[in-house]
């Protein structure tokens, strides 16, 4: 197993949606198991394929951080057909998106359908946090951050912190 880069924004890539996986191959098992050991590693609740550079849609996560070993989820595919109700995510954070953090609304209950790593269909309903932690590395696949569900005002706060930090790293 290896530990991958995280890439974070604004690297174009994060914004480009993943293709379906068709084909269950030795390459994409080792993805994975790079995927789950580098969520556990940064260490982060989930980790989606196009914030490591890879355009096939799988997501990995793990609601308990390493706590319960039977809460490690690994979804291929995943697409959510229904969603329901709203919730605040509180203080809402990526991997990709360092040092900022927000609340974001999102759907309080959701049913997900996905391939799991054997490739068996799978329904899953969830509420609440693990609603919330299907939305975000869902929207991941999908090329959406959780910074573009917040408000205008407050994205482009944190862009153009970023901007002057990029500045900053050039002119050293
Ligand atoms: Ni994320």
């Amino acid at each position: 197993m290896a530990l991958l880069d995280i890439l974070t924004y604004p690297d174009i890539f994060l914004t480009k949606k993943a293709k379906p996986v068709v084909n269950i191959d030795d390459a994409l098992n080792k993805t994975i198991d790079d995927m789950i050991e580098t969520m556990y590693n940064a260490p982060g609740v989930g980790l989606a394929s196009t914030q490591i550079g890879c355009n096939k849609s799988i997501i990995v996560f793990d609601p308990s951080s390493g706590e319960n070993p039977k809460s490690l989820t690994v979804l291929l595919n995943p697409k959510i057909i229904e969603a329901g109700g709203e919730i605040v995510s509180e203080n809402e954070g990526c991997l990709s998106v360092p040092d900022f953090r927000s609340d974001v609304i999102r759907s309080a209950s959701l049913i997900v359908e996905a391939l799991d790593r054997e490739g068996k269909p799978l329904k899953i309903e969830a509420e609440e946090y693990l609603a919330i932690v299907l939305q975000h590395e869902i929207d991941h696949v999908n090329g959406i951050l959780f910074i573009d569900r917040i408000s205008a005002l407050k994205r482009e706060l944190y862009k153009r912190r970023i901007k002057k930090q990029l500045k900053q790293g050039d002119d050293k």
